[in-house]
């Protein structure tokens, strides 16, 4: 954590603001804060989905004013991907933008939400419908708080690992799928892999008008689940969660739409659920998600896009399906037998 302090020491910022939610407060906050250094105020929100609103957002600017934080400020996310994509947006619009880093918390904020300069918010239910891209100063990353996670966390960000071996990387796939998250002892190195992934990636399409789009595979079913599940469900889908039910969705659609092999649809259903269980849902939940897949800002009005695969390790993207694939492909997740666990 020195290389966080000899950052801050090159630098001269008039104000250092640290942005935490309950749970990076009390796990996280102790461990970094003499990094940081005595003078830095803080501010701390709700923990949880709900709170990538925009009343967190005025919260968060009005705090911003009342710390007098002027255009030279700096303001410290320290949390998981709710966090470094809030407070980059509110960082990014306060006063037309100050400078802001990111210290991701979560599995899934170090391999995919800090990185990479995409800050929103929620609408409602509907996933990061108002944001911009903004890039982080430096991303801090510190495979340390890993041990301060929940299971269920680290699990759900391990969804997103997953996916970067299934759309870039055979060999990460080959790696993973006979891994058990609980025993991974050298995260360091699955982070970097993941990270110089997305990395390259954004670094050929910064703005998501084309190759990047590829991080999407999993994302346009699993954001309407997660919708749907924030909507309806006492204790909802984590983001991964959703993302690892939709990536075997999706493993279908590109089974029927671009020509990944059945050996190879089998071989990620069966690992995906092997690890992530698999969820309940009534068949008539297609109609809901459905809605939920058109207001996706990557959608157009009638059409929905998938990134899908060619193979394990080759996706592409703006793959148009129609209402009744997407209806088949939630009947073929539905039909596999869930794991004994
Ligand atoms: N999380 C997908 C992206 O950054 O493009």
């Amino acid at each position: 954590m020195n290389r966080l302090t000899d950052w801050l020491s090159k630098r001269s910022y008039s104000k250092i603001i640290i942005l935490t939610d309950d749970n990076s407060s009390e796990n996280c906050l102790p461990l970094i804060s003499k990094y940081v250094g005595k003078q830095y105020s803080h501010i701390n929100i709700l923990p949880g989905e709900h709170s990538k609103s925009l009343e967190s957002a005025a919260f968060i600017w009005n705090k911003l004013l009342e710390f007098d934080a002027d255009r030279s400020a700096l303001l410290v996310n320290l949390g998981g991907g709710m966090i470094t994509d809030l407070g980059g947006f509110c960082a990014a619009t306060y006063k037309r933008g100050i400078s802001f880093i990111n210290i991701p918390t979560t599995l899934l904020g170090m391999v995919d939400a800090a990185v990479g300069g995409k800050t929103g918010i929620d609408i409602g239910n509907n996933k990061n419908q108002v944001g911009l891209f903004a890039p982080a100063e430096a991303v801090f990353t510190y495979s340390v708080f890993l041990r301060t996670l929940p299971h269920r966390e680290l699990f759900a960000g391990f969804a997103e690992v997953m996916k970067y071996g299934l759309i870039y990387q055979k060999q990460l796939w080959d790696t993973l799928k006979l891994a058990d998250p609980m025993h991974i002892t050298d995260w360091e190195s699955v982070i970097v892999s993941c990270v110089k992934i997305k990395e390259g990636i954004v670094k050929l399409d910064p703005m998501d008008k084309g190759l990047r789009k590829i991080l999407n595979f999993g994302h346009t079913i699993g954001h309407a689940v997660e919708s749907y599940s924030l909507e309806n469900e006492h204790s909802p889908l984590l983001h991964g969660e959703a993302v690892a039910l939709g990536m075997v969705v999706e493993a279908w659609l590109s089974f029927k739409k671009t020509r990944l092999a059945k050996n190879e649809l089998d071989e990620i259903s069966s690992h995906l659920i092997r690890i992530f269980g698999r969820k309940r849902y009534e068949k008539d939940i297609v109609d809901t998600l459905y809605s939920y897949m058109l207001n996706d800002k990557k959608n157009t009005t009638n059409a929905v896009r998938f990134a899908l695969l060619e193979c394990i390790g080759n996706a592409v993207y703006d793959v148009n399906c129609s209402f009744e694939e997407i209806a088949e492909a939630l009947d073929y997740y539905l039909s596999l037998k869930a794991p004994n666990l």
